[in-house]
């Protein structure tokens, strides 16, 4: 049975973001969320232009990795996982789609209608595909086919202006398992707030032509609480969370947690080991260095303890840093 009906609602997910929520992230995040506050994690997008191409396949894969340790904690947790990919050519969205179907051990696939940057909005691909409704729907038809695994969109509410009504009802017609709904416009990128009323639209729709497809609220969510009253206020089937995870990586608890150096050093310590267990010689080390600010913060000689990483010139000594510190305080 898809998964998104059954799946236990409200869902909470974990954003895809691209060089952030790699298979080594989203294990760290699931270790240190409550399982009944993150139940859902979208791998970063991946190109079907990429994938379809003999040496650009070897380029991508790497956003599709997933660890057998990450699979087992998901197993342990509950958590389902769901790959992206983007494009604009419903060919290659069905080689991409039955290429992750026999290759990995996603639980769905997910269509990008929503990145707003230019360099990708210029190959009518993403967001720019709201301007094109029979292109977006002929996608996520050929994506259907092409796989037994349930097929969603993350979206916003159009290019300029909202036009959510008009949009989600397209989508809709083409019977997606789930909508993400990012509720800003193309214009709006991240910058302008999120506006929840397009949520509250988008659901009207929904249930105005009788169907039950998940929608989940995404934007601006930057605390767990904000992430309730959300729920309570627009009634989504869930919320996604995005940059909310670089605000606090503990995000995804309730009630929320406080939490101590000892545990923010060994959460780093965890990253860190993970990462040259997956990546060495693969990816640079300095990608890293996004995540120290998240875990080394609020407390006293923080600041200085990340600018000594962020000079660090190898992972030895970032471990050997965190390492010293931690074993500072065990003392
Ligand atoms: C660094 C970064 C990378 C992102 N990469 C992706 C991506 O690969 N696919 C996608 O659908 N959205 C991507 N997004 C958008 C987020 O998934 C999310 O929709 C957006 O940040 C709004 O949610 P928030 O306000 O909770 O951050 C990215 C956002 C950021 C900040």
């Amino acid at each position: 049975m898809n998964f998104w009906q059954y799946i236990r609602k409200p869902i909470y997910a974990l954003a895809p973001m691209e060089d952030v929520t790699d298979t080594v992230f989203r294990e760290i995040v699931m270790s240190i969320s409550d399982d009944n506050h993150l139940n859902m994690l979208f791998a970063e997008f991946t190109s079907v232009d990429g994938l379809f191409h003999p040496i650009g396949k070897d380029k991508v894969s790497h956003r599709l990795k997933i660890n057998p340790s990450e699979m087992e904690l998901m197993k342990k947790k509950g958590v389902k996982i769901v790959a992206q990919i983007w494009g604009n050519d419903p060919e290659k969205f069905a080689y991409a789609a039955k290429h992750i179907t026999e290759n990995y051990d996603y639980d769905g696939i997910d269509i990008n209608m929503g990145c707003p940057i230019r360099k990708i909005v210029h190959q009518v691909a993403c967001s720019e595909l709201i301007r094109f409704p029979d292109l977006a729907r002929e996608i996520i038809q050929a994506t259907k086919e092409a796989t037994h695994l349930p097929v969603s969109v993350k979206t916003r509410t159009g290019i300029k202006e909202h036009q959510t009504e008009k949009w989600i009802s397209n989508v809709l017609q083409a019977k997606p398992d789930a909508i993400t709904l990012h509720c800003r416009t193309q214009k709006m990128l991240s910058e302008k707030p999120a506006e929840w009323e397009q949520i509250r639209i988008a659901i009207d729709v929904r249930n105005s032509l009788s169907q039950t497809t998940p929608l989940i609220g995404n934007g601006d969510i930057f605390t767990i609480d904000d992430a309730q009253m959300k729920i309570d206020e627009y009634k989504p089937d869930g919320v996604m969370i995005g940059r909310g995870i670089f605000r606090n990586a503990w995000i995804f608890n309730s009630p929320q947690k406080v939490v101590a150096k000892q545990e923010r050093l060994q959460t780093l310590i965890n990253h860190t080991e993970l990462f040259r267990k997956t990546w060495e010689n693969q990816k640079s080390h300095s990608i890293l260095k996004k995540f120290y600010k998240i875990y080394i913060s609020e407390f006293p000689g923080s600041a200085e303890l990340r600018s000594k990483l962020m000079a660090a010139p190898t992972l030895d000594e970032v471990l050997s840093i965190a390492n010293s510190e931690l074993n500072s305080i065990e003392i």
